[in-house]
């Protein structure tokens, strides 16, 4: 087991691994890293999970102006895989919502550290306010990963304010064009898009139309109903209306069917783990969809009971993800109910897509615990008769207590 601590070995402080969007936060930390903290080699690290290639050509350009050592990694592919589809099988929510930028962070914490290893580095900073969620997801991913990790947040150590953070980006010529006509704070991954800032943090002020990138609103949808087929494979999805795709890929589709149809949007006042209640909108098709289809073949082919205990152990890993505890022991063993109970979600979801509506309207299973010839009005398969004894019966402390009332 490592020792968990600050570093004694005189080189740590050489280096310094910057987990790295590009935007103004994560900019300013560059020459921040260098001569506030000490250090002579800034690596920056952008994890590709699925935001807006732009973004991720511009954290690249960014940093070679900055001069960093820099590396893009691709996970969007693993992200969708261990990341979505695990999700789809706790399906995970948070107080109304697809657990989205918070599934994403224990991944790029993990790719940050993976850079580190390469390069022989112990020293990690992000962009995180102290405000937030993202510092705690991406401060226990690195340390669950690397124990002996120093990590540093300079906006939150600083306490500094986006005013003062544009100012001293002027001073440093750290390149910050787009992010002083930026009105929204967004964050974007394969399974989710959410806005927050500008006047949106009045509760009562309607979400304006133009903060919506991936869904369409309901009156510009089509007019015609789509029709889509999800079939799943021990849990997880595997094709779309018959046709197969990787994890990915089927994540893009099933966010281009529902933000066609306006089937997503959400607009929540939510509880963050400091406290603060905050306006956040998610633009979240693709999930909204796969969780939804999840969950009507999990009614189809998962007993009564498991069901019920289900959503609790789906409650409560929700709860971890949300908190960033990716490498919780409790999260795994949440997850050993969980997986055991997917090896019968196989089979196929029919919905209906249309101007916002997202209805199931059919589901088969080889595993369905479901017998027409039983449940049927039309057959004696199910004696009725063997009921009596059981409805006579049925509610028996309740009867007692009112006959015991009537003597009173
Ligand atoms: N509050 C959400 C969460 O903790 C999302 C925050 C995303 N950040 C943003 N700037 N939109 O998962």
């Amino acid at each position: 087991m490592h020792k968990v601590g600050r570093m004694t070995n005189t080189n740590s402080k050489k280096t310094v691994v910057l987990v790295y969007s590009g935007g103004l936060d994560t900019s300013i930390c560059i020459p921040m890293m260098k001569e506030e903290y000490g250090y002579d080699h800034v690596v920056t690290v952008t994890v590709d999970v699925g935001q807006p290639a732009e973004d991720i050509a511009q954290a690249a350009e960014k940093a070679k102006i900055m001069g960093t050592e820099h590396y893009t990694v691709d996970a969007k592919e693993e992200f969708a895989a261990e990341y979505c589809f695990r999700a789809i099988k706790s399906n995970a929510m948070y107080e109304g919502y697809p657990l989205s930028t918070s599934i994403a962070r224990p991944l790029i914490a993990a790719k940050a550290v993976e850079v580190a290893k390469k390069i022989g580095a112990t020293a990690f900073a992000h962009g995180c306010t102290g405000k937030g969620n993202d510092q705690f997801r991406i401060e226990y991913g690195i340390r669950a990963l690397m124990p002996e990790a120093v990590i540093h947040a300079p906006i939150r150590e600083k306490n500094l304010t986006r005013t003062w953070e544009i100012e001293y980006a002027k001073k440093k010529n750290v390149p910050i064009q787009q992010s002083l006509t930026k009105i929204w704070s967004i964050d974007e991954n394969l399974w989710g898009r959410s806005i927050e800032g500008g006047r949106l943090e009045e509760p009562n002020f309607a979400p304006p139309e133009e903060i919506f990138q991936w869904i369409k609103s309901p009156k510009d949808a089509p007019d015609t109903v789509t029709e889509l087929k999800v079939e799943f494979k021990n849990g997880v999805p595997v094709s779309l209306n018959g046709e197969t795709f990787t994890p990915g890929k089927l994540v893009a589709k099933a966010n281009h069917y529902a933000g066609t149809n306006a089937i997503g949007r959400i607009d929540v006042m939510e509880d963050r783990m400091l406290g603060l209640k905050v306006r956040e909108n998610y633009e979240c098709p693709g999930s909204t969809l796969l969780l939804t289809a999840h969950k009507a073949l999990e009614a189809l082919v998962l007993t009564r009971e498991e069901i019920k205990f289900k959503e609790k152990v789906d409650a409560q890993w929700s709860e971890l993800a949300y908190q960033g505890l990716w490498w919780d022991p409790f999260k795994d063993d949440l997850e050993a109910f969980q997986n055991n109970t997917q090896k019968r979600v196989s089979g196929t979801v029919t919905m209906r897509l249309y101007k916002g509506n997202l209805t199931i309207i059919g589901r088969e299973s080889p595993w369905a615990l479901y017998s027409e010839d039983l449940a049927s009005f039309d057959t004696t398969t199910f004696d009725q008769r063997e009921s009596t004894g059981m409805v006579k019966n049925f509610g028996l402390q309740q009867r007692m207590f009112f006959h015991l009332a009537k003597k009173m």
